[in-house]
């Protein structure tokens, strides 16, 4: 057009930057702006707004505030769409302050705020974590008519019920979602996608189902999405043939899986280390017609590296290859983090360096197979290294203390114009941390101030874990103050670090106190927190002060098995054997799972201390209330019996535990081989003497865990007889028998 003197309109100019900026040329998108021809074709309000949405949607608000100040310094007036533009950006951004200024702005013209600003902003504090101060404005916009505050609409509401879902408030998001039902506005597929979705994430999965179903009653007809969420959540949990059931829903409800459906499946699997049903997966969805992406491949690569099978990421990098399908910088980026995390870090360099020439043939110097990558002429996207690369690389380097290396690709990345996140200098902090050179983490720390980055809570965390392995207690401290001062919040990372260095330098009761400051200030105390407390409380025998801290966790945390556990096992460590008994008998009553507790120290304990009648009251009630355990823990009990002259319970107990070995070795083994066994027993009963069948067994090399340990225990207490056969004895039913004859011999 120019070049025939063909002046373009306004209008067309604004169409050409308009197209520029969707696809995310935003530099040309600002140099035809700049060079419009400024005689007859003036910029005019809609060039501005749709350069400063460009910048905005591109996540670059600031530099669409810098257009509204030349938009303004030309004499043009910013309409409410504009300003509104500018304040979604800026809460999309989490710059709620630069948003705040925005809304100022637009008040100073007489604008006053709609609805859409507010959404914004309601999207923008929730977004960021701050969902009540974001209800707090819902609340006025309901309340303060008089203002002349707007009224919250349809999308208003979404966007709180889904701030409560995001930070896990169920219980206000439940009667949010029924006050939406009683005005009338919990009846679009949005909402009760927002509900899914939040349900969903929060563990919900059943209501989810039902919300489901109530859709469909309702004539609400779930879209592809609705059955995305659950099916994701579904496969999160592990519950793949639920999903696969919601798959074959859908299909008869007329809905047809799509690639998120599939990706979501493939995941799955992948998470489950079954790479033969994603394989399988894939296929299926190619035959419905569905092509996976780039996206669903690397979800797979994602998966196959996390889990070393590097052979058969390989594979598959392959067959994206193949197929065609374009290796983008996510692809990239996957190897370099799964070469890293696999040991491979100089690959992972030669990589990047490659990738700065070749793009995403550089690898094809992977490994044999990807040879032919090197001549590919895919002009796939463009794969240059950017900040996660480096990040993925400076993160290897740093774990593995090759930390100087680690500094040369730093000021490579700088070279390159990448500029390095406060992400990347906290991987510094930490590695110099991890090794020990904690003065190194701190001149890191100065470093980064100069850049411009303050430190977070993560640089402290870092910092503190640091000082702490090096026993610098009064220094963590001083970090402590240096982060109030500096108003850096702490959280339960912090606080778990000033607990354990307060229990360390043997001021417990300190550090019992700091669990209510973390109730004040709002941050939740851990597992973690307390355990650090029992422990150093039982250590020093204060088991009072130890019983509180286990009543506050039970208060805070709600029933854990793990809490129950804790405190049982360190009560038994430092000899409270009777109150370790009580509380196991409390974790027994509740139905944990007590796997993890250490009864059976407890029963050799109880009976070392001639508490037989604890021990032996205690296994009942295991057994009572059909608990699997280990058998082993049957022998103090049945030797302390047997000192004790009491023969014929002695007796009892040992038929009963090798009753139980023998049941648990079959269904642990789940084999046939048991009846056989339990046959050649009785026949041994009745001529003792060993058959060839007997030998069999004998040699038969496949002596479970719990065969040895009883071994083990075996031959602590009746040593002299049972070692003559130790080793070979592989056999858990001759392992009894031979304890039994051990016992007998013994009376
Ligand atoms: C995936 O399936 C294809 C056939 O559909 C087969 O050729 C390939 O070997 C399979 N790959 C894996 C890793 O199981
Ligand atoms: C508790 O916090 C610590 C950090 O101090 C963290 O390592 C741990 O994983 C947390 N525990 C749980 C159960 O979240
Ligand atoms: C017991 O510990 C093992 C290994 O740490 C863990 O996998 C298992 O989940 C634990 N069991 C319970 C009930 O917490």
């Amino acid at each position: 057009m120019l070049r025939s003197s063909i002046t373009p309109q306004v209008y067309t100019i604004n169409l050409f930057i308009s197209a520029l900026c969707d696809s995310g040329r935003l530099d040309y998108a600002s140099k035809v702006f700049d060079e419009m021809p400024k005689k007859e074709c003036v910029p005019n309000v809609y060039s501005f707004g749709i350069l400063i949405r460009g910048y905005c949607r591109n996540g670059l608000s600031l530099m669409g505030l810098e257009v509204l100040d030349r938009m303004e310094s030309v004499g043009l007036e910013p309409n409410m769409v504009i300003f509104n533009t500018l304040v979604s950006g800026f809460c999309r951004e989490g710059k709620v302050e630069e948003a705040e200024r925005v809304v100022e702005r637009m008040r100073a013209r007489g604008l006053n705020p709609n609805v859409v600003t507010f959404n914004a902003r309601i999207s923008g504090l929730c977004k960021a974590g701050k969902v009540l101060e974001g209800y707090r404005i819902f609340k006025d916009m309901v309340e303060d008519e008089e203002v002349g505050l707007p009224k919250p609409n349809q999308i208003t509401y979404n966007l709180m019920l889904d701030g409560f879902c995001r930070v896990g408030m169920m219980e206000e998001a439940k009667s949010f979602v029924e006050l939406m039902r009683k005005i009338g506005c919990f009846e679009k597929l949005e909402s009760y996608n927002t509900w899914l979705a939040g349900l969903v994430k929060n563990g919900g999965l059943f209501d989810a189902s039902e919300l489901l179903n109530e859709m469909v009653g309702k004539g609400i007809e779930p879209s592809v999405y609705s059955y995305n969420i659950v099916i994701d959540g579904l496969c999160k949990q592990k519950m793949i043939p639920k999903a696969r059931s919601v798959i074959s829903l859908m299909r008869n409800r007329g809905v047809f899986p799509d690639i998120v459906t599939y990706t979501t499946l493939i995941h799955g699997y992948c998470n489950e280390d079954n790479v033969f049903m994603a394989n399988k997966t894939l296929d299926e969805m190619v035959n419905n017609g569905c092509f996976p992406n780039t996206f669903t491949c690397n979800v797979l690569l994602q998966s196959l590296w996390k889990e070393g099978r590097i052979v058969e990421a390989e594979k598959l990098l392959e067959k994206m290859r193949e197929k065609g399908y374009g290796l983008d910088i996510v692809s990239c980026n996957i190897v370099i983090d799964g070469l890293c995390k696999n040991g491979k870090i100089d690959k992972a360099t030669e990589i990047v360096s490659g990738m700065w020439h070749h793009g995403s043939a550089a690898l094809g110097e992977l490994g044999n197979s990807f040879l032919g990558l090197i001549d590919s002429k895919d002009s796939g996207p463009k794969c240059e290294p950017d900040l996660i690369t480096y990040s993925a690389l400076i993160n290897g380097l740093c774990q593995v203390g090759r930390l100087d290396e680690a500094k040369k690709l730093l000021i490579e990345m700088m070279v390159k114009n990448i500029t390095p996140d406060i992400v990347i200098y906290n991987t510094f902090v930490g590695g110099y941390c991890k090794h020990g050179k904690v003065s190194s983490a701190f001149r890191v720390v100065k470093e980064m101030e100069k850049k411009g980055f303050k430190p977070n809570t993560k640089t402290y965390n870092l910092l503190m874990w640091g000082l702490g392995k090096k026993r610098k207690f009064s220094e963590i401290q001083d970090l402590m103050k240096e982060m109030k001062e500096k108003g850096v919040p702490p959280d339960v990372v912090t606080c778990n670090n000033l607990i354990y260095c307060l229990c360390e330098a043997k001021m417990v009761k300190k550090a019992a106190a700091l669990l209510d400051e973390m109730m004040r200030s709002n941050i939740l105390p851990n597992v973690t927190s307390y355990r650090l407390l029992i422990k150093t409380f039982c250590k020093a025998s204060d088991f009072d002060a130890a019983e509180t801290v286990l009543q506050a966790a039970l208060t805070t945390l709600g029933e854990k098995e793990i809490i129950y556990r804790l405190m049982c096992n360190e009560l038994c460590t430092y000899g409270k054997v009777l109150e370790a008994k009580e509380m196991l008998k409390v974790a027994l009553d509740k139905g944990f799972s007590i796997e993890n507790f250490t009864y059976k120290y407890l029963i050799e304990e109880l009976c070392k201390g001639g508490k037989v009648d604890d021990a032996q009251n205690l296994l009942n009630c295991m057994l009572n209330k059909g608990y699997q355990f280990d058998p082993a823990i049957f022998l103090p009990i049945i030797d302390a019996l047997v000192n004790m002259g009491e023969k014929r319970e002695a007796n009892k107990l040992s038929e009963h535990m090798m009753n139980m070995a023998a049941h648990q070795d079959k269904s642990i083994e789940g084999s046939h081989l048991y009846p056989n066994m339990m046959k050649e027993r009785s026949k041994l009963n009745q001529d003792s003497s060993l058959g060839n069948d007997w030998r069999s067994i004998l040699h038969r090399d496949d002596g479970s865990g719990i065969a040895l340990k009883v071994l083990k225990r075996v031959q602590k207490g009746w040593g002299q007889v049972i070692y003559k056969c130790e080793a070979r004895i592989s056999c858990p039913m001759l392992v009894f028998d031979a304890c039994k004859m051990a016992w007998y011999l013994k009376c």
